[in-house]
């Protein structure tokens, strides 16, 4: 028994060291941080991606959320594809009148997020996006996609049910890629090209959309989609040229541009995994080395603010 209790806490010790690594890639030289990044494995990867970019987008998503009456006036909120919970939990911290609820696809993320985070007004379910759960009906004053969208199959059967889980009068919130809005200065051009490839594995593979937010207020916006006599648009921070209008996330000062560092560097290996396209890892990392020595480096990152109001 002991011998087990031994073996369970060296493991346990050793995927916390492995968090800890991926979290301060910083601290290594070039070749030993690709290493680190090519012998984790996609779950640490994942995880450590979605907390990092919880704390580097958050401040920026949640200050933008507090200025808006429909936001001040909602009291439930429920997000669906809610990950590991990592960003649920930071804004329930920030919002403590309101209350919470993920459902998300993955039993393990589910697990995870109710082992750490659960309280009387956070929660967490396993459940589907593109499946109606009756549960949930007119459970929300908000329902809320952030980064999931793009995810699914089918985005309109998933707008559809949040429909149905909204109460009269109520929104859904969107955040999602735009990649054509990303900027950085200094640039990076290694995150162009991986952004190109994806794509187009995406379009061939014929699943999974980064433009599925500009694609749907397009559709809203000409009336050639059925959620068109569900939703109305309250609020697009891109135009339906695919211009920025509003400046949603911006980040600089170095604490936010070593987080960049970190960040880009999981995104990249991600994404090369994740579409199987081969990525130049070497060059993001020279690349950002010159982005984080520059004391006035800036970064956009590429993402649509769509918010619909059901009718
Ligand atoms: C990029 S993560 C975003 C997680 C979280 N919203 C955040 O911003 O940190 C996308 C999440 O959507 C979940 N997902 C994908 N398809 C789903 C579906 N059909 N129903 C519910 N969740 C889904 C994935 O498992 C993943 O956790």
């Amino acid at each position: 028994m002991i011998k087990y209790l031994f073996a369970f806490v060296a493991l346990f010790s050793t995927l916390l060291a492995a968090r800890e690594e991926l979290n301060n890639l910083i601290d290594y030289d070039k070749a030993t941080c690709l290493e680190k990044l090519e012998n984790a494995s996609d779950k640490q990867l994942w995880d450590v991606f979605l907390r990092g970019q919880a704390n580097l987008f958050f401040e920026s998503e949640s200050s933008w959320l507090a200025k808006n009456l429909w936001w001040k006036q909602a009291k439930k909120i429920l997000e669906i594809g809610s990950g590991n919970g990592a960003f649920l939990y930071k804004l329930s911290n920030d919002f403590q009148a309101k209350v919470f609820h993920g459902i998300e696809k993955l039993p393990e993320y589910v697990k995870k997020a109710n082992a750490q985070y659960v309280t009387d007004d956070l929660t967490f379910q396993e459940g589907d996006a593109e499946i109606y759960d009756r549960r949930l009906a007119e459970s929300a004053d908000i329902v809320l996609f952030r980064m999931t969208l793009q995810h699914l199959e089918d985005s309109t059967e998933a707008l559809r049910n949040a429909a149905a889980y909204l109460a009269p009068n109520g929104y859904v919130v969107i955040i999602d890629s735009f990649d054509k809005a990303r900027k950085n200065s200094p640039p990076i051009s290694a995150i162009d090209e991986a952004m190109q490839l994806a794509s187009e594995v995406q379009k061939s593979r014929g699943k999974g959309n980064r433009r599925v937010l500009f694609e749907l207020l397009q559709a809203i916006n000409s009336g050639t989609t059925e959620l068109s006599n569900i939703y109305e648009i309250e609020f697009s921070s891109v135009d339906i040229q695919g211009n920025v209008i509003s400046e949603t996330i911006r980040f600089e000062g170095l604490v936010n541009n070593l987080r960049y560092f970190n960040h880009t560097l999981l995104f990249l290996t991600l994404f090369q995994r994740t579409y199987h396209i081969s990525v130049n890892l070497e060059k993001a990392y020279d690349e950002l080395q010159v982005y984080i020595s520059d004391e006035n480096a800036w970064t956009r990152p590429g993402m649509h603010f769509l918010v619909l109001r059901k009718k």
